[in-house]
């Protein structure tokens, strides 16, 4: 055979093996549903689970929360600040919000370095629009959160490869406030903690009754859900509603998943070895990688690039969830587009079999992490309502349920499959922004906004 024929093979070859590496289907996501179900009942039970189950002491809002709140959302690369207005009467809040940039040394040195950035962009935040009164502020911690009541809370380990030391088993509102006292920054009070899910599911249930759920698909992932405040065997004495929001944690589920060896490569080489499978099968921090040690792998058996892997792609985290997305989209049969994007990574010797070979791993990566995502988020969604005889509404926000392409529509056709037409009950509603706006209706929630709302009217 001219060798030319022969890699063509046998990239046919790898690609059909890979395709079996990542194949999740229906019979097996009903399985790992199952252990789903069975993870929640224990963790809700207090017994050993991957699923940690966490009170965030919340609960869906009434829709009549209302004053001028601060919320702080802390969780990716960006902080969100945000002043909003509830009106507490159907209205649209209005929403002042600034983004600031973390730096990578802030959430990879010290925790004392990491809440300083904060409380100095909180008072340029205060400065920048000369907000000098008294504010509750409502915190949004995406991270697992071990919470005593809705304003204490310590983290229990960092996840998304934070590393900041003297943060885990330390309450996050004390780090807080005692960085915003360094800054001299006194009209501040934190009133509430709460998880990005939790908050992504306020804002949307704001408006929406039928929101009892949440989910975030971006940099990591997690699902939330309305929970008897009577099933939770974690103490939450003092809580005197019928229902709260639990967090799963659900990045951490590690049962029947589709796991391969690239998986465990991934795992092996993360900062937190062991933990967060799930997150690290379906989220934009590791997605790019997972397709990078494939592409290594095809390479290192002569498949690709001639042999040679392109210096860009030789290093972890050489491709990021977002070159996989522009990857991806490339419609075109000769894949140009793919190879452009390679190219300006600085991978200019792809040719053309090799941008569709990445492609092809890229769109098979992201089709498994779509229906392992839509597995977990079914499994929630019938926890409590098996039959799925009411309507569900998931509020989702992130950049991969967001911008991935063809990411939601695969979910869809993962419920087509599991549930048939019933899977039409189910609506995924993008809350983008969701969980700054979900802090301040939370923290109007504790009754603290009055005297702010009212003192300045
Ligand atoms: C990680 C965090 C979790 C958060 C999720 C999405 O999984 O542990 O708390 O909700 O990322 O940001």
């Amino acid at each position: 055979m001219p060798r030319r024929t022969r890699l063509e093979s046998g990239l046919q070859n790898a690609l059909s093996i890979l395709a079996d590496q990542f194949a999740f289907p229906t019979d097996r996501m009903r399985t790992m549903m199952a252990a789903f179900h069975e993870d929640m009942d224990r963790g809700l039970a207090g017994l050993p689970s991957s699923l940690r189950m966490l009170p965030t002491f919340a609960d869906n809002p009434s829709g009549r929360e209302k004053g001028d709140v601060l919320a702080l959302d802390l969780g990716g690369s960006n902080v969100r600040l945000l002043l909003a207005r509830l009106t507490g009467d159907g209205r649209e809040p209005q929403v002042l919000s600034e983004k600031f940039k973390l730096e990578p040394e802030h959430v990879s040195t010290t925790g004392e370095a990491l809440f300083g950035a904060i409380a100095r962009f909180i008072k340029e935040f205060l400065a920048g629009r000369r907000l000098d009164g008294s504010y509750p502020l409502g915190f949004t911690f995406s991270f697992p959160l071990r919470q005593h009541s809705i304003r204490r809370g310590e983290l229990i380990l960092w996840t998304k490869g934070w590393t900041a030391s003297g943060v885990e088993g330390r309450d996050v509102v004390s780090l807080l406030d005692r960085a915003l006292e360094g800054q001299g920054v006194g009209g501040v009070r934190v009133v509430s903690l709460d998880n990005d899910t939790t908050g992504t599911q306020v804002a949307r249930a704001y408006f929406d009754p039928a929101c009892d759920t949440g989910c975030i698909l971006g940099t990591g992932t997690n699902i939330c859900y309305r929970e008897r405040a009577a099933r939770i065997q974690a103490p939450i004495a003092g809580y005197t509603r019928e229902f709260m929001i639990v967090n799963m944690e659900s990045g951490n589920f590690n049962r029947a998943l589709p796991r391969n060896r690239y998986d465990a490569r991934l795992d092996a080489r993360s900062e937190n070895p062991a933990g967060q499978w799930e997150e690290k099968m379906v989220s934009g921090k590791y997605l790019g990688e997972l397709v990078r040690l494939a592409v290594a792998d095809w390479t290192g058996r002569g498949l690709l690039f001639e042999g040679r892997l392109p210096g860009p792609l030789a290093g972890r985290d050489g491709l990021a969830g977002e070159t996989i997305s522009a990857i991806i989209a490339d419609p075109s049969e000769d894949a140009d587009g793919a190879r452009a994007v390679l190219a300006g990574l600085g991978a200019d010797g792809a040719g053309r079999d090799d941008a569709a070979a990445v492609r092809a791993i890229g769109r098979t990566v992201v089709l498994r992490a779509a229906r392992i995502a839509a597995a977990a988020l079914a499994a929630a969604v019938t926890k409590n309502d098996p039959g799925l005889q009411a309507a569900h509404t998931v509020a989702v926000d992130g950049s991969i349920f967001e911008k991935m392409p063809g990411f939601r529509e695969s979910m869809r056709a993962a419920f087509g499959e599991l549930f048939g037409a019933r899977a039409e009950r189910i609506t995924l509603a993008l809350t983008h922004d969701g969980s700054g706006l979900g802090a301040a209706i939370i923290a109007a929630s504790t009754g603290a906004h009055s005297e702010a709302y009212y003192g300045e009217q």
